[in-house]
């Protein structure tokens, strides 16, 4: 990144939220330069399953009480609104894949009551939607169902590659960077890992989840990991939909259509835990078995993969000023499922509120807003946060490093210290402190992700090298002379 330079727009983060944020801005005539740790896509927005829904995953129910019925009508119309502008965007940019079609919502356990009481939240939210008793055409597992028109699917891959291209050629600078600091004010200041301070009239952190300040935030949101299957399937043994079930946590399935009359490819994702607690092994095989439960049809499982989502406490994201009141700041996070939408929603709010228009949903999304309805989730998320300090003054999962197998990691303890031990496939040892260097929590070994995982905010870091995967950290663990650990050695 050339130092000394001073664009209008400087931007963090080179996801869906970062992308539409930098494009749009500079259609407006702003000079917008986006950094980003890895390039575009590194983060979230590849592992997506690109479901683009107006019908939000939280349910209306509980939206009209968190945010009042007038609040749930415009979480509806304002993620319309986002398919929309995907779709004019993918129509001036060869497709990328993108296709109308029906959501369904159906009970876990045929139970039709709580689906029944989103079919009139929804109405109520101005969506139109209808009940089905014999459910998802061709899918007799799930029913009953609801029935959501004017949904939608995109290829996230091309989508985001037109997004980055477009950007560039409106004028859109991209460097690969890495930001660990950022101070609001008259000219905001972004502290880069490589010792370069990039000064801008505004900053947008778009990094998922922001790295810039302790706290504010990161109460009033939850980390989660999520996983993915691909499963090859005949094609029309499945609909061209967008399906969920209801169950906590919840399935989504879709379809990518056959290519050159081979198998379609049903994406099916769930299994979703608190990052850095209940950490499951099985969860690929449960998310197997359920697929073949549903689909018989299935001829087989080709990939699989996890990510991060960060679940607002009260069911929509926070977009806007930053709620530290770091002033030029703007923050987008607390994405849900619905991040795709919301990233590019991000990208129409936060270029309103920077070239200084009035935006309709502003105060909807507010970063600032107070938890009062959303109340008991809060409660709920904080005291788990802090129930996870608890693990400083356990014992470690292992006594002594000898436990410690190839491929696998493991906390220990040493002193007063907690060491993240991990013993790489040729016996290597490889040893961090067990701090996260967010707020101080100890990470867990995640056999799965082969990753340190925090409990507290969902900080992910590298088992081997402790390099940052997942914000809201920083930094990297610090490392931990191995041969402190080994007793033949003191
Ligand atoms: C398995 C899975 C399935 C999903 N399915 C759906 C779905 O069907 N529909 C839907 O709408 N949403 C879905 N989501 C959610 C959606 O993918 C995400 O919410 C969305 O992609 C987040 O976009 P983003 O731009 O905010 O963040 P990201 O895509 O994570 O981009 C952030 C970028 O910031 C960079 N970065 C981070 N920290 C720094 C730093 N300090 N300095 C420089 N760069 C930094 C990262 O490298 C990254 O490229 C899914 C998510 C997962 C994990
Ligand atoms: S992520 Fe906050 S303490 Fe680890």
């Amino acid at each position: 990144m050339p130092a000394g330079e001073a664009p209008d727009v400087l931007v963090i983060g080179a996801g869906i939220a970062g992308m539409t944020t930098a494009l749009r801005l500079a259609q407006e005539g702003r000079e917008v330069v986006v950094i980003d740790r890895e390039g575009p896509g590194a983060g979230e927005t590849l592992r997506t399953t690109a479901h683009l829904a107006s019908a939000l995953d939280d349910r209306f129910y509980h939206l009209a009480r968190w945010h009042g019925a007038d609040g749930a009508r415009q979480a509806a119309a304002s993620h319309a609104a986002a398919i929309d502008w995907i779709e004019r965007f993918a129509a001036g940019s060869g497709g990328c894949g993108f296709r109308r079609v029906p959501g369904y919502l159906f009970p876990h356990d045929g139970d039709e009551r709580r689906i029944r009481r989103e079919l009139d939240a929804a109405r109520d939210a101005g969506l139109e939607v209808e009940f089905l008793d014999d459910g998802v055409p061709g899918v007799p597992a799930m029913r009953p169902a609801l029935r959501f028109a004017a949904q939608a699917r995109i290829d996230i891959d091309a989508y985001l590659r037109a997004l980055v291209a477009a950007a560039q050629d409106a004028g859109v600078r991209c460097f690969r960077a890495e930001a660990l600091k950022v101070e609001g004010g008259e000219r905001p200041v972004a502290h880069l890992a490589d010792g370069v301070a990039l000064h801008a009239a505004a900053i947008v952190i778009a990094s998922n989840v922001p790295f810039h300040e302790a706290v504010a935030i990161h109460t009033k949101q939850a980390a989660y990991r999520s996983y993915v299957v691909a499963a090859g399937l005949p094609a029309g043994a499945a609909p061209d939909a967008l399906l969920w079930d209801d169950g906590d946590p919840y399935h989504y399935v879709r379809l990518v259509e056959a290519r050159d009359g081979g198998d379609a490819l049903l994406l099916v994702g769930g299994a979703d835990h608190k990052t850095g607690q209940d950490e499951d092994p099985t969860a690929y095989v449960r998310l197997q078995e359920w697929t073949r439960r549903m689909f018989p049809a299935v001829t087989g499982f080709s990939h699989g993969w996890s990510g991060q989502i960060i679940e607002p406490n009260d069911g929509l994201a926070f977009i806007g000023r930053d709620p530290g009141g770091e002033a030029n700041v703007y923050i987008a996070t607390g994405d849900s499922g619905n991040g795709i939408t919301h990233g590019t929603l991000a990208g129409l709010l936060l270029t309103d509120l920077i070239v200084g228009r009035d935006n309709p949903w502003a105060q909807l999304y507010d970063p600032k807003r107070k938890m009062f309805r959303g109340a008991g989730e809060w409660l709920r998320e904080n005291a788990n946060v802090a129930a996870q300090y608890a693990d400083w003054v356990g014992a470690g999962d292992i006594h002594a490093l000898d436990e410690l197998g190839l491929g696998e990691g493991a906390v220990i303890r040493h002193g007063m210290h907690r060491v993240a031990v991990y013993r790489d496939g040729d016996g290597r040892l490889c040893s961090h402190s067990a701090r996260c260097t967010h707020l101080g929590c100890a990470v867990r070994w995640s056999a799965a992700e082969k990753s340190w995982n925090c409990p507290c905010h969902g900080s992910r870091f590298d088992g081997q090298t402790g390099a940052v995967l997942n914000g809201p950290a920083s930094r990297p663990l610090e490392p931990f002379d191995p041969a402190r650990l080994d007793p033949d050695r003191q």
